[in-house]
């Protein structure tokens, strides 16, 4: 068996070896973002049963919003109780908006109007808002995800 001595790197091999490291990172840099982007989110959000805080000071007709779970909701204080909905509009998913004195949804996105009940009135949303359960005890209101 014959001794042989290790050649040196070449100038020129170095430089290709460098080239291709730095291509590997600038690949792994640009894929990183893309990768993420289709990584399926968390389901964040919070909990699934939300106290309404402030429910007794709310007046009729007055509405809040709130997070139950990961959905935007507004609750409604009417006449004999309270009542919750999705904030999210079923056209778009644009959120709602509250409006005490006309007492309905209004959705700023493509001006659709949704009843104090969540039944669409005017605009293209194909279904009403979705309700979630309201349950009163006391004098505390929980909002739970239907
Ligand atoms: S997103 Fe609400 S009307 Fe289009």
């Amino acid at each position: 068996m014959a001794i042989t001595a290790e050649k040196p790197p070449s100038r020129r091999g170095f430089l290709e070896l460098l080239v291709a490291f730095g291509t590997f990172v600038s690949g792994a840099v640009m894929a990183i973002p893309g990768l993420m982007y289709m990584w399926p989110a968390a389901k964040g959000g919070g909990p699934a049963r939300v106290e309404v805080d402030g429910a007794a000071r709310m007046s009729p007709g007055q509405g809040v919003i709130m997070q139950v779970g990961s959905e935007a909701v507004i609750v409604i204080r009417g006449r004999d109780g309270f009542s919750a909905y999705s904030a999210v509009c079923t056209h778009l998913g644009c959120l709602v908006k509250w409006d005490s004195g006309r007492q309905e949804f209004l959705c700023p996105c493509h001006a659709a109007v949704f009843d104090k009940d969540g039944q669409v009135v005017s605009g293209p949303p194909p279904a009403a808002l979705p309700p979630f359960v309201v349950k009163e005890v006391g004098d505390k209101v929980f909002v739970t995800a239907a």
